[in-house]
């Protein structure tokens, strides 16, 4: 990315800089407090849920899952059978290979991280605590919580170029050959920040390629089922895929209902091989005597009430839809896409990932912040927290009100062009 001011002659500059900084003074007048920062669901999606019906879908009678499960007693590790069942068949593989476990799917990702440095997951050489190095692959810009919970835990963090298909797969097999790398992070639909879903290409290339044994990927689909289009381009499903490939236990894949239902009190998923289930039970069970089944007997009856999880999630685009179409419409419409900003048309998911002239990054958040609109801090969607061009920028367009969001987009748009009118004119700090 290139910064066009640059191209301006030096009167020019100055003419439309001293606007600027004018303008950017008026809005921090206005003492303004929003903010971009947290991917979260927003108040009208929660009560388009609560409407379905979600706190009252058990009746005082109702305890109970098909198979005669009584959901208020222990047991059932593995989760509902009906719930692995329907969760099963929208990853494409059997029940058997599915946990349903409670709210959190990071919790989840943490815990499979800790059975690895404890004991090593099935066919790989011990645990990974006894190794002097155990390095993750990190696609960049990509998830921050990913990138944390694994430096958290003592792994090294190393970035990997995100292209529009997924992450460059060059890189991953040139690194994946260090047999310090036990792990890599994979966002495949929408990923986040960006966007991005990953090709059939990319997904064979990862299911097939020669790692160390005990490689192994968090498939994170957080997203799998956010569509805002309506023909979305699907990522395959990764786990028939590197089971043809030869390598069926290489990939973990995460799902839960956190932008579904209720992000608090949703329910998290993990489905893997055979081997790897049988592995992860074999921890399971000795944290647990077994998972909040009442809240997974609530989810299928709101499926029940909503017509369905694509009837559900079509709900809850109706209302994100609006909101993604202004911020990248605003964004249009003032910097065009592709000079001093760039971005993927959001397809999905629950962010847009902006690219901005290099050098930009720190700057524009800094600029928001003095008047008002938080973003989430620069640097924040790369291993620890660098971002090498400092030119990312991560929004969050579905919390705040179509208003809030209209405003901080104004303030958003005129900050990137005072910033690259100051870098222009050689006095960005
Ligand atoms: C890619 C990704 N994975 C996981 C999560 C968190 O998932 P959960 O609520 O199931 O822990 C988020 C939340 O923003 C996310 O963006």
């Amino acid at each position: 990315m290139y910064n066009p001011y640059a191209e301006l002659s030096p009167a020019d500059i100055e003419q439309r800089l001293a606007a600027a900084e004018a303008c950017m003074n008026d809005w921090q007048k206005q003492g303004l407090n929003l903010d971009l920062t947290r991917g979260k669901p927003s108040t009208e999606q929660l009560d388009m849920v609560s409407g379905l019906g979600f706190d009252q879908l058990l009746s005082s009678t109702d305890h109970y899952a098909a198979d005669g499960t009584d959901c208020r007693n222990y047991g059932a590790l593995a989760g509902l059978a009906e719930m692995r069942a329907l969760f099963g068949g929208l990853l494409e593989v059997p029940a058997a290979q599915v946990i349903v476990h409670n709210n959190s799917s990071l919790k989840l990702m943490y815990d499979l991280v800790v059975q690895c440095l404890l004991t090593g997951p099935p066919g790989g050489s011990g645990p990974w605590s006894r190794l002097d190095r155990v390095a993750a692959l990190c696609p960049a810009p990509g998830y921050d919580r990913h990138f944390a919970l694994a430096a958290s835990l003592g792994l090294e963090l190393l970035p990997v170029r995100m292209r529009e298909d997924g992450p460059d797969m060059d890189q991953v097999e040139e690194l994946v050959r260090d047999p310090a790398v036990k792990l890599m992070f994979a966002v495949p639909q929408y990923s986040n920040p960006d966007g991005v879903v990953y090709s059939g290409t990319v997904c064979r290339r990862l299911a097939e390629m020669e790692a160390s044994p005990g490689f192994c990927v968090i498939w994170d689909n957080a997203y799998r089922f956010h569509h805002l289009v309506d023909e979305p381009e699907l990522c395959p499903a990764i786990l028939p895929l590197a089971a043809e490939a030869g390598n069926p236990d290489r990939f973990f894949e995460f799902i839960s209902t956190s932008k579904i239902s209720y992000a608090g009190s949703g329910i998290a998923a993990v489905a893997a091989s055979p081997r790897n289930v049988e592995w992860l039970l074999g921890s399971l069970f000795y944290q647990t005597i077994g998972p909040d089944k009442m809240n997974q007997l609530r989810h299928l009856r709101l499926l029940e009430a909503a017509g369905g999880l694509e009837a559900l999630m079509e709900r809850h685009a109706e209302l994100l839809r609006p909101k993604f179409r202004l911020a990248s419409d605003m964004l249009s419409a003032r910097h065009g896409n592709g000079a001093v900003v760039s971005w993927l048309e959001p397809r999905g998911g629950y962010f847009i990932g902006l690219h901005l002239a290099r050098g930009l990054a720190r700057a524009v958040v800094a600029e928001c912040a003095r008047c008002g609109v938080k973003l989430t801090a620069a640097g924040a969607a790369w291993p620890y927290g660098h971002d090498p061009e400092d030119s990312c920028l991560r929004l969050a367009p579905t919390c705040p009100t179509l208003t809030e969001l209209e405003t901080a987009m104004k303030v958003l748009c005129d900050a990137i062009e005072v910033c690259a009118l100051r870098q222009a004119a050689g006095v960005l700090s």
